[in-house]
């Protein structure tokens, strides 16, 4: 990655709201290899280059926190060139990317149960994430081996023992216990969504996190995700009037 400059203006793109988390669901990647007749790795090893474009048009933007779901626990059930070769994939963007990521003063992190991860990608993605612990640039989270749902039972099974040893009462559980014990417990929730390759689905992704989160849908596959799509993604964000279940009126308060 070679970020070709710093920072852009982003009200001269006509986006006047920068979300803070932008969240993507990176979708489309066996279809835009089949379209060519080409094996799913190849469109995988092209949506690795739409990683590096999305990140750097995102950091340029000032957008700072970038979530890609990058692999779920479903995925483990695919075939296992498929799997080995993305997780061939991913050492290899973490290996590639690690200079310049720190050098930019971005802070990584995995969320997942990553205890099922080849141990090699595990010493790999420890290692980056305890070095650039202190970076606040930007953060940019993969989501690998990752199942939405996996998650809260992991937060409630840590809420009833937390309960059982006394040191919670049941009737104080609130929101922010919960969110305490998601993986992503230090992070603001994502204010956009992006899903590629025209699916309307949420695929077990962030599902407590998105609760009110813009939802943003492009027919674009993954590995043809450039920087315009992303562009247009924030424009669109900047036009949607976030309520929170409050009235228009109450809002423009
Ligand atoms: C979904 O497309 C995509 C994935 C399961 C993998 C996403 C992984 C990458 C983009 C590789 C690199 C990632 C990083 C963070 C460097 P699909 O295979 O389900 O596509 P399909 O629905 O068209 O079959």
């Amino acid at each position: 990655m070679s970020f070709d400059s710093d920072r852009t203006d982003p009200k001269e793109l006509g986006i006047t709201k920068v979300p803070r988390h932008v969240a993507v669901i990176m979708d489309g990647n066996g279809r835009w290899a089949r379209q060519r007749g080409w094996i799913r790795l190849r469109g995988h090893r092209e949506g690795a280059k739409a990683v590096k474009r999305t990140l750097e048009e995102s950091y340029r933007l000032g957008v700072e926190y970038l979530t890609l779901f990058a692999f779920s626990t479903q995925n483990w059930d695919r075939p296992s060139t498929e799997v080995e070769g993305l997780m061939g994939l991913l050492l290899e963007y973490l290996h590639s990317e690690r200079r310049e990521l720190l050098r930019r003063g971005i802070r990584f992190r995995a969320i997942g149960d990553l205890s099922r991860l080849p141990q090699n990608l595990q010493n790999e993605i420890a290692a980056l994430s305890e070095m650039s612990k202190d970076n606040d640039e930007m953060h940019l989270v993969v989501a690998l081996s990752y199942g939405a749902r996996d998650e809260i039972v992991r937060a409630t099974r840590a809420l009833a023992a937390a309960a059982v040893a006394g040191e919670i009462k049941p009737e104080d559980i609130g929101e922010a216990d919960v969110s305490a014990r998601l993986y992503t417990a230090d992070m603001p929730d994502p204010d956009l969504l992006i899903r590629t390759s025209g699916e309307l689905r949420v695929s077990n992704f962030m599902l407590w996190q998105l609760a009110y989160a813009e939802l943003f849908v492009t027919d674009v596959f993954w590995p043809d995700f450039a920087k315009d799509n992303l562009i247009e993604a924030l424009q669109a964000y900047s036009k949607r009037e976030r309520r929170f279940g409050l009235t228009g009126a109450q809002v423009k308060k």
